[in-house]
């Protein structure tokens, strides 16, 4: 990587004297940099430590992705993973499981059966480790059409009624498949499959209950909410409420504001704005993807670092005003893996978890990076770093430089 324009630092020396070393050992890689300041201050203090436990292909794996994770666990437990986030668990029209129908029916899904992901989250479990359910309320495909021709019919994949549809459980304003007849959608549409009314008592009720029911008997502890721009966030406040789950994280993926030489633009105050008023309006608890520190951090990186300081002095993502409520991340399933949606520099990815895991906010790592990579090791020892010196999710920054080749924070 050559001569590296990044650093990250947490010392109690003085700014001067940190920026004079920050030169003087710019030539090493930043992992060596950072281990030689940050293992200073030991800590007890443990924080939430996130892992996304799938990419966009692990539906494809031979002899079920649930199987094959498990493998995975004394890496995971190693790296102190303290939650995991699980691919979508119910039957579902589309083999990544975003288009689920019966909601109950966990043994048609691709990534294995239902007895298979109990046995996993045991296994998760007895290191220590919880497990987030992927809840895909937002919409939701019938099973059958009526007698019109109407995909309108929804089964829950039980023997009893629960969670079986009809047209008046989706949205008016969603007539492409299914005729809804419900209230108007509280969010945005999702074009490819019939909205959910969650305006409905009864929907309410009956997600709520099939949510309990992933934590009574599957054995989740908590929830990654998928597309919640497609329902009011007072809707995800209900289900907060009424699920209680461990932990709870939300994507809402609104983008960036571009120029026009195709850059972000340097304030995105609006962009994190919008990610803090959706979750106080979601009740306070839940806690949200920052997508802006992803989009920020992602050009920042090519020779931009200035970004990483907003006018304030402070850091411009989410982190920098809500840092509880901010799950920082590289990339995901969308934006990464066979898709790229929007993806992170693939040269400067360890920069990029140099960057979130020694700074506030529930940092994750992504599957493909860990075990697809090669960057087991580095990412492990980020992680070390970050327990060891007792950063959490309300750590201070203080930023002493930010220019376009150099980082310097301190806490
Ligand atoms: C799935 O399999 C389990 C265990 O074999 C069984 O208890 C459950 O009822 C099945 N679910 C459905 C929807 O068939």
């Amino acid at each position: 990587m050559g001569h590296q324009p990044f650093v990250a630092i947490k010392d109690e020396n003085s700014a001067s004297n940190l920026l004079r070393q920050a030169k003087i050992m710019s030539f090493l890689t930043p992992l060596c940099f950072l281990s030689l300041f940050l293992s200073i201050f030991p800590s007890l203090t443990s924080s939430t430590l996130l892992f996304q436990g799938f990419n966009w292909e692990s539906c494809n794996k031979a002899g079920g992705w649930y199987n094959s994770l498990k493998s995975s666990l004394p890496d995971l437990a190693n790296a102190g993973i303290t939650h995991v986030w699980l691919p979508p668990p119910s039957q579902s029209v589309a083999p990544q499981g975003y288009m689920p129908g019966k909601l109950y029916d966990l043994n048609a899904s691709k990534y294995g059966s239902q007895e298979e992901l109990k046995s996993l989250i045991d296994a998760f479990h007895q290191k220590g480790i919880k497990c987030l359910a992927d809840i895909v309320i937002n919409h939701r495909t019938a099973a059958k059409q009526d007698e019109r021709g109407i995909w309108c019919i929804f089964e829950g994949g039980t023997s009893d009624d629960r969670l079986d549809w009809g047209p008046s459980f989706i949205c008016r304003d969603d007539t492409a498949y299914s005729n809804g007849q419900g209230n108007l959608d509280s969010g945005e549409d999702f074009n490819g499959a019939p909205d959910i009314d969650h305006l409905n008592q009864r929907v309410q009720k009956e997600l709520s209950d099939w949510m309990n029911w992933l934590k009574t008997e599957i054995g989740f502890d908590g929830w990654r909410f998928d597309f919640v721009k497609g329902y009011a966030p007072s809707i995800t406040k209900v289900y907060m409420e009424q699920t209680e789950p461990d932990f709870a994280v939300g994507e809402k993926w609104d983008s960036l504001s571009y120029g026009q030489d195709g850059k972000p633009d340097a304030n995105q105050d609006a962009h994190r704005g919008a990610l803090k008023d959706w979750i106080q309006a979601a009740g306070g608890v839940v806690t949200a993807f920052d997508f802006t520190t992803k989009g920020i951090l992602q050009a920042a990186v090519q020779g931009e670092l200035w970004r990483l300081k907003d006018s304030n002095g402070k850091s411009p993502g989410l982190i920098g005003i809500l840092p509880q409520n901010a799950v920082t991340f590289i990339d995901n399933h969308d934006t990464g893996s066979t898709q790229k949606l929007w993806p992170f520099p693939s040269d400067k990815v360890m920069l990029g978890y140099a960057y979130i895991l020694t700074h506030p906010g529930i940092p994750s790592i992504f599957y493909d990076h860990f075990f697809e990579w090669g960057l087991k090791e580095g990412i492990s020892k980020l992680a070390a770093i970050r327990t060891n010196n007792g950063i959490n999710t309300a750590s201070t920054v203080n930023i002493l430089a930010s220019d376009s080749d150099l980082y310097v924070a301190a806490n």
